[in-house]
């Protein structure tokens, strides 16, 4: 069998996470301040992957390419296409499909954080010679998702897509196997009721015409980062699991307890932190309870701020603010209280949305 590629679509608009998404992709969010695209390459990789194309947007394009870079971070070689509109995953696969030949491939969307890699997936495919192997995990509602009806044999029978009354609870995650025969299934879908060319009608169209396609279940986490609530979910979730208790940058007259990273840089004097949390390159903590569940970006200076179960983005400035929490500051914002009264007079950066 052909060596396995990659594809990573990273493009679309991300309206849902707006604001933050205005100046970034909604791919390089930060989760426990990795980007989410860095724990998708980590899957890629260590599922042996070395040669992946990559979906841009015109918009967000150019931050997504200075994130990844040639790829060499993974071990893999990069191959970048544009996508002018977000009109479908499987119009993604169409474009890709120069790269990704007559090559079998995993098809991860750059949005989508798991907590379990693609080695058992990839191995059911090549155990079982498949077309396609979709990943899917039960959800409580599954109507913002495609959604598999599997039979007592547990062979997928159907897919659809976002239906108003879903048939199962079992959700399609964002990561697909495919043989090279979708390309042929996706000659022959026409657009959805929302103008996209969906993979979701593809691999129906796959097993219409006896395509062997086979579920994975996943079994532990899958988070979806679309709206702020999830956003903070997922830093919760991803913190719990991989914040680790490593000090590299300067402590000074502070309290730390628990699993708090300090990364290189840093400093905190006078100060408490609890984790799970971490704190990013460079940043500067004075005089603060930083509690748990909090992920402040490289860059940042908190002084005189209470705050816990937030997510600050890279380099904004907080000061005098009696207590944050529930929280997510983009980058660059300034929130400045006085003297830890309540009545604060805030200067947010462009796009920002602050909740007192
Ligand atoms: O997250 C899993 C869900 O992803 C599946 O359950 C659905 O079956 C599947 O259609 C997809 O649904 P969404 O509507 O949530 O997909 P979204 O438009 O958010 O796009 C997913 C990722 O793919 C995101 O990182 C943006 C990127 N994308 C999207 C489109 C439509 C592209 O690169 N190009 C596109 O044309």
């Amino acid at each position: 069998m052909d060596q396995f590629k990659g594809l990573v679509l990273s493009g679309g608009k991300g309206t849902r996470l707006r604001p933050l998404t205005f100046t970034t992709a909604k791919q390089l969010i930060p989760v426990a301040n990795r980007p989410i695209l860095s724990y998708v390459f980590g899957h890629l990789g260590e599922g042996g992957i070395k040669d992946t194309v990559v979906i841009i947007a015109p918009e967000t394009g150019e931050d997504v390419k200075a994130f990844l870079k040639d790829g060499s971070k993974w071990g893999m070689e990069l191959t970048y296409v544009y996508q002018d509109k977000p009109a479908g995953l499987a119009h993604a696969v169409k474009i890709a499909q120069p790269f990704l030949r007559d090559c079998p491939f995993v098809m991860y969307l750059g949005d989508n954080l798991l907590q379990e890699g693609i080695q058992e997936g990839m191995e059911i495919f090549k155990r079982e010679k498949a077309d396609a192997v979709i990943f899917l995990k039960e959800v409580p509602d599954p109507r913002a998702f495609g959604v598999a009806v599997l039979d007592g044999q547990g062979k997928v029978q159907r897919l659809i897509e976002k239906p108003k009354e879903p048939p199962s609870n079992l959700a399609l995650v964002g990561v697909y196997i495919f043989s090279p025969k979708i390309h042929k299934a996706i000659e022959k879908i026409k657009p959805s009721w929302r103008g996209e060319l969906e993979i979701t009608d593809a691999i129906q169209e796959l097993l219409n015409s006896g395509g062997k396609i086979y579920p994975k279940i996943v079994e532990g986490w899958w988070l979806d980062t679309g709206k702020k609530d999830d956003l903070l979910e997922a830093n919760t979730i991803v913190l719990d699991t991989y914040a680790k208790r490593q000090i590299e940058g300067e402590v000074i007259n502070t309290s730390i307890s628990g699993r708090v990273q300090i990364e290189k840089g840093a400093v905190v004097r006078d100060s408490t932190i609890r984790g799970p949390a971490i704190l990013g390159e460079g940043s500067q903590v004075e005089n603060s309870f930083i509690g748990p569940y909090t992920s402040i970006g490289n860059g940042c200076t908190l002084k005189h701020v209470d705050i816990e179960h937030s997510v600050i983005l890279e380099n904004s400035f907080l000061e005098n603010v009696e207590r944050i929490e529930d929280s997510v500051v983009g980058r660059q914002a300034r929130i400045k209280g006085h003297d830890k009264h309540r009545a604060l007079r805030l200067m947010v950066g462009d796009y920002s949305e602050v909740e007192l």
